[in-house]
């Protein structure tokens, strides 16, 4: 654990001592993540790149006698008292959210005793980091303390991903959650997800550096154009008579073209295309090849631009400028990443970049829309 996580775990017990009047006993965290390369391909049964990242929702708890669950989230600056057996007395937002996750666990454990927890977060909200899917897990985690019991890393994924189905409306894949529990310092995981199998390639952070920029555009998943997508997709892969769009090649595409009408071919030419970059990134940075690894990156933006169509202009022109700047000037490549709409690009850069390139982009979006992107500058976590 590093320094600052164990400033954050200290912040959280202390934070809990002043709520509760009494001790924690357990602390848990979860990472959120950034996703490399091969968006809105999990849904589709295919394949991503996604990477835990050093930004954490940290909870402290204690058992409690009071007979109910009590959490207070720092974030939102409230304390809710969840009923777990029936979260949707809960009108929609976190506090029907982690009731649905504990009552999810309560079922697979056959049980929940009574605790208290604080929460805080390190993970910027609305940034498509999945604070979202880390708050799950974490819950999750301090649900396997207070039972005894424990989830499988798959089983406690798609625990994760019901409870976003369920109770935050969101109908998401399976790349956070998993990425989330199942990700490892200094590695990316590239995850087929439709098995679900993971295997861990390696970000060496002496070669390469991330930066995450936030565009600041606030993202809503649950706002109905995810939702969208997703049918857009299924559509198009019953057309083509396939189960799922994994199951299609480019070639298939292009001769069953005439089924298919002008939307649902391009968000099946997105995924199709996106699935291939994700494998040949994944074989161009285990051979340290940054430049076609970036290339990669920058068709993939442009892919969820024309075809997917879930970028908006501060995304674009943050990729943009990333692409302007180039290998010459340290950026191998970039993108948006996660669900889109708003949210952060990703920038693969030269190690010791990072400040230039950073300062560039900041006065150009400055420039363009009157204010600053939040450049965080992250590493493969677990
Ligand atoms: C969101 C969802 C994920 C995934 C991405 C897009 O983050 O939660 O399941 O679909 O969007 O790749």
């Amino acid at each position: 654990m590093d320094l600052e996580q164990t400033d954050r775990t200290e912040h959280a017990r202390q934070l809990f001592a002043k709520r509760f009047g009494k001790r924690s006993s357990v602390s848990v965290r979860a990472p959120g993540r950034v996703n490399l390369i091969g968006d809105h391909t999990d849904y589709n049964d295919g394949f991503a790149l996604p990477m835990a990242i050093n930004r954490y929702i940290s909870v402290a708890g204690a058992a409690s006698s009071g007979g109910s669950v009590r959490v207070f989230s720092e974030a939102v600056g409230a304390e809710a008292v969840l009923t777990v057996d029936d979260p949707s007395i809960h009108p929609p937002g976190w506090e029907r959210f982690a009731a649905g996750v504990l009552h999810l666990a309560k079922e697979a454990f056959g049980g929940l005793p009574a605790f208290d927890a604080v929460v805080i977060s390190s993970i910027p909200k609305g940034a498509g980091l999945s604070s979202s899917a880390a708050f799950a897990v974490a819950l999750v985690g301090m649900a396997e303390h207070f039972t005894g019991r424990s989830l499988e890393p798959i089983a406690k994924a798609r625990l994760c991903q019901k409870a976003e189905h369920v109770y935050a409306g969101v109908p998401c894949g399976i790349m956070d959650q998993l990425a989330i529990i199942q990700g490892s310092r200094g590695h990316a995981l590239l995850l087929d997800c439709r098995s679900p199998d993971s295997i861990s390639v390696p970000i060496p952070a002496d070669e390469v550096t991330l930066l995450v920029i936030d565009s600041g555009a606030e993202r809503a998943l649950s706002d109905g154009v995810y939702a969208d997508r997703r049918k857009e997709c299924e559509q198009a892969a019953e057309a083509l008579g396939v189960g799922a769009l994994r199951d299609s090649s480019l070639e298939m595409l292009e001769s069953e073209k005439a089924m298919l009408d002008d939307t649902q071919y391009r968000r099946a030419r997105h995924v199709v295309t996106e699935n291939n970059r994700v494998q040949a990134f994944a074989a161009a940075a285990r051979e340290s090849d940054w430049i076609n690894a970036g290339r990669l990156m920058r068709e993939s933006h442009v892919s969820l631009r024309d075809d997917f169509e879930v970028t908006v202009p501060e995304l674009d022109l943050l990729a943009d400028e990333a692409e302007a700047v180039g290998p010459s000037g340290g950026v191998f490549g970039c993108r948006m990443t996660g669900g889109g709409l708003g949210g952060c690009v990703i920038a693969l850069a030269k190690r010791g970049a990072e400040k230039p390139i950073s300062v560039r982009i900041a006065k150009q979006f400055d420039r363009a829309f009157g204010r600053l992107p939040t450049v965080h500058h992250v590493r493969g976590a677990g």
